[in-house]
């Protein structure tokens, strides 16, 4: 099947009270693992793509790359995604390129680091809004500001210091008419989240509850949601890393948020450990070794299990087959008829 719209995916999603997994890719072995891991546990996949990665990639590669996996993997429905579009024009571009979904984060300037106001959040997510929704995409805005910085986008500040306000929440909704709102709860991008178990006074699970409550029928995405999980630092420290001690987001917390309107997840510091812990492995036990395929091979096996591992536990698993893709053309018919709810 083609790739497919993140709103009808995220749609399913609520229906069914799960969670989809959005992981990040810069290239096909990462591409590989969360196909080979969707299958694996019959799930529907978001793959997602930055700025960095579009330019890493080359573009026109990574959308190639997609296009193949929808040929080898035509029983999952994909749906390839702008992770924080910095500006209309990135948006844009995307969609041309065939992006089936894309991020327009409003909620910083173009330059990717300094928080934008309210007003021009909502004047560059409508106009992403109205140019996508022409063609049957998807789009997902922010409010508040995440912490931390990845691929160089971010306010590079902690989670806690632009946390999204509900209230405006349901203006920008209502404003912008997105089809999915990431909200700042105080995580971050990036290993370097928290420097304990994060407790109520660092991860607001209560703010996303009472933006929930607020926005029932509102599709959440909850950014920065790598666990860094004690075992991945680990082999990577093991075997020559020397990463500090961290703490991520609590699978347990997701899903609390998943029960609460979180319909997407994104994740992409864990397969970057996940990787490279596989890669030292080898280089360490094996030096001797210079054929790529004896590395990168590990490395996508570990990514594929660590995806099959969150698939299972955002409850996305066995919802591979439930729908029948809408084509884009069919979304873009819904929205200009109203037959979607923004
Ligand atoms: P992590 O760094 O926690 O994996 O977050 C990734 C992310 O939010 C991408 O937008």
């Amino acid at each position: 099947m083609p790739l497919v719209s993140m709103r009808q995916v995220l749609d399913e999603a609520s229906k069914g009270g799960y969670g989809v997994g959005a992981f990040n890719v810069n290239n096909m072995e990462q591409i590989q693992s969360i196909m080979e891991a969707a299958r694996e546990t019959n799930s529907p996949v978001i793959v997602q793509a930055s700025r960095g990665a579009r330019s890493y990639s080359q573009d026109r590669f990574l959308y190639h790359l997609m296009i193949a996996a929808t040929e080898v993997y035509p029983e999952i429905p994909t749906v390839l995604h702008l992770d924080h579009g910095n500006s209309v024009e990135t948006c844009q571009s995307a969609i041309e390129m065939g992006f089936t979904s894309v991020m327009m984060d409003g909620s910083l300037m173009p330059d990717g680091k300094t928080p934008s106001s309210f007003e021009y959040n909502v004047k560059t997510t409508r106009e992403v809004v109205e140019m996508a929704h022409a063609k049957g995409v998807t789009v997902e805005g922010e409010i508040g500001c995440l912490g931390g910085i990845e691929d160089g986008h971010g306010a590079g500040l902690d989670g806690l210091s632009h946390l999204t306000d509900p209230d405006q929440a349901v203006a920008f909704v209502k404003q912008t008419g997105l089809d999915a709102l990431a909200i700042a709860i105080g995580t971050s991008h990036g290993a370097y989240k928290f420097s304990k178990k994060p407790t109520g006074e660092t991860l607001k699970m209560d703010r996303l509850i009472e933006i929930h409550k607020q926005l029932p029928n509102v599709h959440l995405v909850m950014h920065g949601s790598s666990s860094v999980p004690q075992d991945l630092q680990d082999i990577v420290n093991q075997y020559g890393g020397k990463l500090k001690p961290t703490w991520g987001v609590p699978v347990e917390e997701i899903q609390l948020g998943i029960r609460n309107g979180v319909r997407k997840i994104n994740v992409d510091t864990d397969n970057r450990l996940a990787i490279t812990g596989a890669i030292r492995k080898v280089f360490a036990d094996k030096p001797e070794e210079f054929d790529p395929r004896s590395y990168l091979k590990p490395a996508r096996e570990a990514m594929k299990k660590l995806v099959a591992l969150r698939m299972t536990q955002f409850g996305q698993a066995g919802h591979a087959g439930d729908y029948k893709p809408v084509s884009l053309a069919g979304m873009a018919e819904k929205y200009a008829g109203d037959a979607v709810s923004v």
